[in-house]
């Protein structure tokens, strides 16, 4: 059966994030994606310059699943009223929410936006893609063991979502600093119990911008495939992330020269030239089950 994607993020005219970073992947695999762009800027903001251009976001059409990204109050709102309108209108509809909020202790949306997010948007979604910061926003407690990360899936869990997915942390890995560790946490149809799996991803030595999108999209293709095995469904995904940031690292290497640190613009992930990884990606890590 066809599934289609309402993905609604931000876009740029050069390089990859939010919608630039879905939506070539979603159809390498086979999806439709339907794109709403929550804004338009020239490049991301990691970049030296950026223009912005507003836009006002409109709808047609009648998603199965549905990511996005999003700095202002009142679009929240709207957005929060559309997702309760297409989950009325549509059995079976998958909510991913990326709670865009902040990264490393740093809050990079209005403060307004959290209980929005807290009351209204995290009940509705049912996979929820935090990161460490945006999962303690959420839930009000710090991580600072694997347990810590455990009690927090389970707390945001009872706030809504069935499938729970750290995406990045700060917790030590056991194979050493050289490794960045993610969680997640998959509830157990209609019971309260859940599968909870940890992986140790071999950490690449630069700063990538539009990983987080492409994770997220990822996951929905991946749990869209396998949505009873998360073990799964995380390990195609970190698969192909992997897959993408080394190509990635290795061509902004040559780029910038011997000695020299790759720059932004030379660092924007190498989504096409990965196509044949994200299409078809060979396990490259394996999740632990705790
Ligand atoms: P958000 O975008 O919601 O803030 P996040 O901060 O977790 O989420 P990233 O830090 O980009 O997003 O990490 C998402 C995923 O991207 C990681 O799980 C990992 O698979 C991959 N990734 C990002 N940076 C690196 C890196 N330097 N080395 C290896 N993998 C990376
Ligand atoms: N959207 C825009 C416009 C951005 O500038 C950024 C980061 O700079 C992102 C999204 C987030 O990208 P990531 O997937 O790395 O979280
Ligand atoms: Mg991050
Ligand atoms: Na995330
Ligand atoms: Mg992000």
């Amino acid at each position: 059966m066809e599934c289609r994607i309402l993905s609604i993020q931000s876009h740029v005219v050069r390089g990859y994030v939010g919608n630039k970073s879905a939506t070539f992947p979603l159809q390498v695999l086979g999806f439709e994606v339907d794109s709403i762009n929550s804004v338009q800027f020239s490049n991301h903001t990691g970049w030296f310059c950026l223009f912005r251009v507003e836009r006002n976001p409109k709808m047609d059409t009648v998603p199965h699943s549905y990511i996005w990204y999003c700095k202002d109050k009142s679009f929240l709102e709207v957005v929060v009223s559309i997702i309760q309108e297409l989950k009325k209108a549509t059995p079976g509809l998958v909510y991913v929410c990326d709670p865009v909020m902040g990264d490393h202790g740093l809050l990079y949306v209005p403060e307004n936006l959290l209980p929005v997010y807290k009351n209204e948007v995290v009940p509705l979604a049912d996979i929820l893609t935090p990161n460490q910061f945006e999962a303690e926003l959420l839930t009000g407690r710090k991580i600072k063991t694997e347990d810590d990360a455990v009690e927090v899936m389970d707390l945001l869990h009872e706030m809504g979502p069935d499938t729970v997915v750290l995406t990045s942390t700060d917790l030590p890995s056991k194979h050493g600093d050289q490794f960045l560790v993610a969680l997640g946490s998959q509830k157990t149809n209609g019971t309260s119990s859940s599968q909870k799996i940890c992986m140790d991803i071999p950490q690449v030595d630069a700063v990538f911008v539009g990983t987080g999108d492409l994770f997220a999209a990822m996951l929905l293709a991946w749990t869209h495939h396998h949505p009873k095995d998360l073990k799964t469904a995380f390990e195609k995904t970190v698969s192909v992330m992997q897959h993408v940031v080394k190509r990635t690292f290795t061509y902004a290497n040559e780029m910038a020269g011997p000695g020299n640190k790759p720059s932004a613009a030379q660092l924007e992930l190498r989504m096409i030239q990965s196509k044949a990884d994200i299409e078809n990606p060979s396990v490259v890590v394996e999740a632990k089950v705790l």
